[in-house]
C-alpha cells in the first residue's frame, strides 16, 4: 500500500515515514498504540472529556499516529466498512491535531479525499451488485458471467438464462441431469461447447431453437442489464402466437385459449403459477429430447409431521416426479428413505426442500403451501416421513 502526499518538499521525509511505518505496520500491526486504542474507544463511546486530555497531552506523537492510522486504513486485506471507520477516526484525530496544536490540515484534506474515493468505489460496487441482483429478480433467472473479463472485451453483457421461459415448453428432466448438472456454476458452460451443439447449444443450434453462431442474435442471450431484459422478467410480455408456434415446432403444448383472463397466473408474490397451468391444461411441456422416453413416476405422497407449531407438510411424489428425474434428488438431495434430516435451516441454505424452492420454484416466503395439512389428521394413503432414528441409549 502506497501513500502519495502531494507536497513534493515534504517528500523526503513522507519516504522515510512510510518505510519506517510500513516497517511498523507490518511488525506490530496486531496490537495497535496505546494513543490509538485510547483514541479510538473515546470516539467511540462519545468521551469528549477524556479525548480532548489524552490529545492535548499527545500533540508531539499525534502526526505519526494519524499517518499509521491512514496506513491501516488503506490495507487491501480489510473489509470496507472496517476502512470507512478507520478513515472517520483519522477524520477526528486530526480535526483534534489541528483544534488543539495548529497541525493536521493536509492530514484532513488528504483523509477527506480518500473516504470521497471510497464512498464513489462503494457506490458503484453497490449499483454493480444491484444491477445483476435485479436481473435474477424473477425466480428462476440466473445471470451468467463466469468468463467476464472475455465478455467484457468482446463488448458483451452477461447473460441471462430464464428456467421460466424453457419450462413453458420444457420439463425440468430435458436438461437436468442429461444437459446440465443442477448446480449453479458446476456446467463450466463456454462459448466454444455452446457452437459445438454442447449445452445450450443442444437446442440453440438454428433448428431448435436461435444459434450462438449469428451476429443478430448474440444479445437474445448476452442481455443482462439491457432494456431489452425487462419481457424476461415480466410473464405479462409474453407473445402467446410466439410461444405456441415453439411449443409445436418441439412437441409441446401451449393452449392460450385457457389462459384465466389471458394473462399466465401468477402467485402472491408475482411469480408463475406453473401448477394452475398444469391442472387447466394450459402448457403441456415435453419431457424429454430423446424419443420414446417415459418419465417414470412415483406415485404416493409423504407426510412430514411438523414438530413446529405450524401445520405438517405434504409432499407429493407424484407431483415433483412428473416434472423431475429420480436422480435429480436421489441420492444427491434426499436418500430414498423416510429418514432425512428436514429442516428449515438447511432450506434456507439450499439444501432439502430449498434446493429448488426459492431458487426455481416457488419462495419460502408462502409458507402455507407446504404447511396445508391440519395437525392431527392423518392423510389416507401417505407414507409418514419419521425423520433419523434416535440414537439408542446404552
Ligand atoms: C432448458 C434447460 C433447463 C430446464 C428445462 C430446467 N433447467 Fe434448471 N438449470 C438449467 C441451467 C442452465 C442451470 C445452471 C447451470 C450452471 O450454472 O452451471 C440450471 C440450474 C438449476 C438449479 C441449480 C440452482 C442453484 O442455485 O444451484 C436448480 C435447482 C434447477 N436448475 C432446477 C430446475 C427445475 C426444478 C426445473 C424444472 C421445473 C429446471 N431446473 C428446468 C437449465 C434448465
Ligand atoms: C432443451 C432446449 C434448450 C436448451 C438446452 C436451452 N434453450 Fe434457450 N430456448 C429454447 C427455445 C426453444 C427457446 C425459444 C426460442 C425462440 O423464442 O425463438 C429458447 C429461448 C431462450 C431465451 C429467450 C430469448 C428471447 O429472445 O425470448 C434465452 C435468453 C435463452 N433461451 C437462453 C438460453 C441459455 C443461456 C441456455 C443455456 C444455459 C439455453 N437457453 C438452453 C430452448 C433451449
Ligand atoms: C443461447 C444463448 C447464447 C447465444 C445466442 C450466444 N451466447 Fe455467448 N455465451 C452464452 C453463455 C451461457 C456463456 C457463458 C457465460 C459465462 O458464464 O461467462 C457465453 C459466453 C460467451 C463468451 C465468453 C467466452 C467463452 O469462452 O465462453 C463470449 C465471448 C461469447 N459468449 C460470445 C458470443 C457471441 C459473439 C455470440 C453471437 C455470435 C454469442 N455469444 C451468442 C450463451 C449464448
Ligand atoms: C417448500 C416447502 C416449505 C415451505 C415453503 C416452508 N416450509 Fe417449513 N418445513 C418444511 C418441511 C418439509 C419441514 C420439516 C417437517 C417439520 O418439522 O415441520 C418444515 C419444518 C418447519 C419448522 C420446524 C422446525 C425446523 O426448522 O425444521 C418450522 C418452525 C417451519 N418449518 C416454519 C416455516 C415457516 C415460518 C415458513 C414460511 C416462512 C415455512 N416453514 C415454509 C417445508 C416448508
Ligand atoms: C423433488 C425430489 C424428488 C424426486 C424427483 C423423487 N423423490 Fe423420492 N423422495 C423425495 C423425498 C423428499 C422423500 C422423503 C424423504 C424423507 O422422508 O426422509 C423421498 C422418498 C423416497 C423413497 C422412500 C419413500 C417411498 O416413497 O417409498 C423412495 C423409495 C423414493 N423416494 C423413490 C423415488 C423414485 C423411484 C423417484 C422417481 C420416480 C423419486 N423418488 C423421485 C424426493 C424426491
Ligand atoms: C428438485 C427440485 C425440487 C425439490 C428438491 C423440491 N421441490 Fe417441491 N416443487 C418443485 C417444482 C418444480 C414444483 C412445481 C411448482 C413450482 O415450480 O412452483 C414443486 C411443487 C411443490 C408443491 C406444490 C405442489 C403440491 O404438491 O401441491 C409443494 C407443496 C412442494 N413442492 C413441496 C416440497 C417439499 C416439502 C419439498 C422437500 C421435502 C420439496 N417440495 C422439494 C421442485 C422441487
Amino acid at each position: 500500500m502506497h501513500m502519495r502526499f502531494s507536497a513534493p518538499t515534504k517528500c523526503a521525509f513522507s519516504c522515510c515515514l512510510v518505510l519506517l511505518i510500513s516497517i511498523f505496520t507490518t511488525t506490530c500491526n496486531a496490537d495497535e498504540s496505546e494513543f490509538r486504542t485510547n483514541f479510538i474507544n473515546n470516539y467511540k463511546t462519545f468521551q469528549f472529556k477524556a479525548q480532548e486530555n489524552l490529545i492535548l497531552k499527545s500533540g508531539d506523537i499525534m502526526a505519526d499516529e494519524i499517518f499509521s492510522l491512514i496506513i491501516d486504513a488503506m490495507d487491501d486485506d480489510i473489509s470496507i466498512g472496517r476502512r470507512m471507520f478507520l478513515l472517520d477516526a483519522a477524520s477526528a484525530m486530526a480535526s483534534g491535531y489541528q483544534h488543539y496544536h495548529g497541525g493536521g490540515k493536509k492530514f484532513i484534506r488528504k483523509i477527506d479525499k480518500l473516504i470521497k474515493k471510497e464512498l464513489e468505489k462503494e457506490a458503484a460496487r453497490t449499483a454493480e451488485l444491484m444491477k445483476w441482483k435485479k436481473e435474477e429478480r424473477f425466480l428462476g433467472n440466473f445471470v451468467m458471467k463466469t468468463h467476464e473479463a472475455e465478455l467484457e472485451e468482446a463488448g458483451l453483457a452477461p447473460v441471462i438464462y430464464p428456467h421460466w421461459v424453457h419450462r413453458i415448453w420444457y420439463d425440468c428432466s430435458v436438461c437436468h441431469q442429461d444437459i446440465f448438472i443442477m448446480k449453479r456454476w458446476r456446467n463450466e458452460i463456454t462459448k466454444e461447447k455452446i457452437q459445438a451443439g454442447e449445452q445450450c447449444g443442444v437446442c440453440h443450434n438454428g433448428t431448435i431453437a436461435f444459434g450462438a453462431n449469428n451476429k443478430e442474435d448474440c444479445d437474445r442471450c448476452h442481455i443482462a442489464g439491457k432494456p431489452e431484459a425487462e419481457r424476461l422478467h415480466n410473464a405479462d410480455q409474453v407473445d402467446n402466437k410466439h410461444i405456441a408456434e415453439i411449443a409445436k415446432q418441439v412437441g409441446a403444448e401451449w393452449n392460450a385459449d385457457k389462459l384465466p383472463d389471458g394473462r399466465i397466473p401468477v402467485d402472491e408474490y408475482g411469480f408463475i403459477d406453473w401448477l394452475t397451468l398444469k391442472e387447466k391444461g394450459i402448457f403441456k411441456p415435453i419431457e424429454s429430447l430423446k424419443e420414446g422416453y417415459k418419465q417414470e413416476i412415483r406415485d404416493n405422497q409423504i407426510l412430514f409431521v411438523s414438530k413446529s407449531k405450524l401445520e405438517n407438510v405434504l409432499f407429493s411424489h407424484n407431483v415433483h416426479s412428473s416434472w423431475i428425474k429420480c436422480k435429480s434428488c436421489h441420492p444427491a438431495i434426499f436418500a430414498d428413505n423416510l429418514k432425512n434430516k428436514v429442516k428449515m435451516v438447511r432450506m434456507s441454505k439450499g439444501e432439502n426442500c430449498g434446493y429448488c424452492h426459492g431458487k426455481v420454484s416457488f419462495t419460502f416466503a408462502d409458507c402455507k403451501r407446504c404447511h396445508s395439512q391440519k395437525k392431527g389428521v392423518e392423510v389416507e394413503g401417505a407414507l409418514a416421513h419419521i425423520g433419523q432414528p434416535r440414537k439408542k441409549k446404552k
